[in-house]
């Protein structure tokens, strides 16, 4: 008999995609490592279960605890799912602007749910980062994961999501694009993609609105960058300690429009039924277009699934109301 003795046991090995008429025009082979077959259907089960792993190793968590997090949605499933399966409790944090079914999806895996206003500074304490530290501080044998700069985030993309794109592209692959929020995925498969070849590319996804391609070209935090914006999972008002910026080439920002327009293309010209930061991701790369010859083998990763907006981008009247069809 085959079969996984938990549901933790079925996070990877996740299948590498062809993308066919978005990229036509492209001259490169263009493979989309699609994430959403995790069971918690996006990439982060991955560093949720590493992180639980290395805290339960060094004793930071403890038999019984309680798991505190902020996180847009994605973190939390993967957390949860361990959670359940590990026998701990759990309390996530969330800032007001991601969809519903995001929060409902934490509290149907057993979660207690907190919201906090987005559009409050880093530092405030009503902002999502304060709430959950305070409730890490104030809650008894709790553990606050910091998604931002813990290094087990990076290192479960450094020892499975980028040997598994070299190994699935024969160590063929020439450019990793991705969508970057605390940095894990970029830092943790560009440094082990780079690691096997120097020249491998790695390329970020910002949005306007976050501070990360200016800091990445100038060196400068500057916060005339910052101001809201709609597309999920991607882009910060802070620099979390995940993102290696020595080790991405570029960061190329997309519109919170074309982001939400290329989401519902996906779907309907490929097929691949996704979350926002794909279709940011994806128009990234026919952004980058100039950079790719005919002998490269481009990556690109999609972190989550399309379940989670259909009250939003594959919703038409929310997407008449942002002014996002024409
Ligand atoms: C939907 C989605 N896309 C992209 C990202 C960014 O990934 P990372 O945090 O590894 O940079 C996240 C992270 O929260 C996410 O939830």
């Amino acid at each position: 008999m085959q079969y996984a003795k938990n549901i933790l046991e079925t996070i990877g090995k996740t299948p590498l995609v062809k993308l066919n008429r978005l990229t036509a025009d492209l001259p490169c082979l263009v493979l989309a490592k699609y994430e959403t077959f995790n069971p918690g259907n996006s990439v982060k089960d991955r560093m949720a279960l590493q992180m639980i792993e290395d805290a339960e190793a060094d004793g930071r968590l403890k038999p019984g605890g309680t798991i505190i997090e902020g996180t847009s949605g994605n973190t939390g499933m993967g957390l949860a799912l361990a959670a359940i399966v590990k026998g701990y409790k759990s309390i996530f944090v969330m800032s007001d602007k991601q969809s519903k079914e995001k929060m409902d999806i934490l509290k149907a895996v057993g979660a207690e749910v907190v919201v906090c206003p987005t559009n409050v500074a880093p530092d405030d304490p009503r902002s999502y980062y304060s709430v959950s530290k305070r409730l890490g501080d104030e809650t008894p044998n709790s553990w606050y994961v910091n998604q931002y700069d813990n290094p087990s985030n990076t290192k479960a993309h450094y020892k499975s999501t980028g040997p598994e794109i070299w190994e699935q592209t024969d160590g063929k692959v020439t450019h990793f694009i991705v969508g970057v929020g605390t940095g894990g995925t970029i830092s943790g498969v560009g440094g082990f993609l780079k690691k096997k070849n120097p020249n491998v590319k790695v390329w970020g996804i910002d949005t306007y609105g976050s501070v990360f391609k200016k800091y990445h070209e100038t060196g400068v935090f500057d916060e005339k960058e910052i101001y809201p914006y709609v597309t999920e999972g991607i882009g910060e008002d802070i620099l979390p300690a995940n993102v290696n910026f020595d080790l991405i080439d570029g960061f190329t920002k997309v519109t919170d429009k074309d982001a939400a327009v290329y989401t519902q293309r996906l779907a309907k010209e490929e097929g691949m039924f996704l979350g926002n930061s794909a279709g940011a991701a994806v128009k990234g790369v026919l952004q980058l277009r100039e950079h790719f010859n005919s002998e490269d083998v481009v990556v690109v990763l999609f972190h989550d699934h399309g379940s989670r907006y259909v009250g939003k981008m594959f919703n038409d009247d929310w997407m008449r109301e942002m002014g996002y069809l024409d």
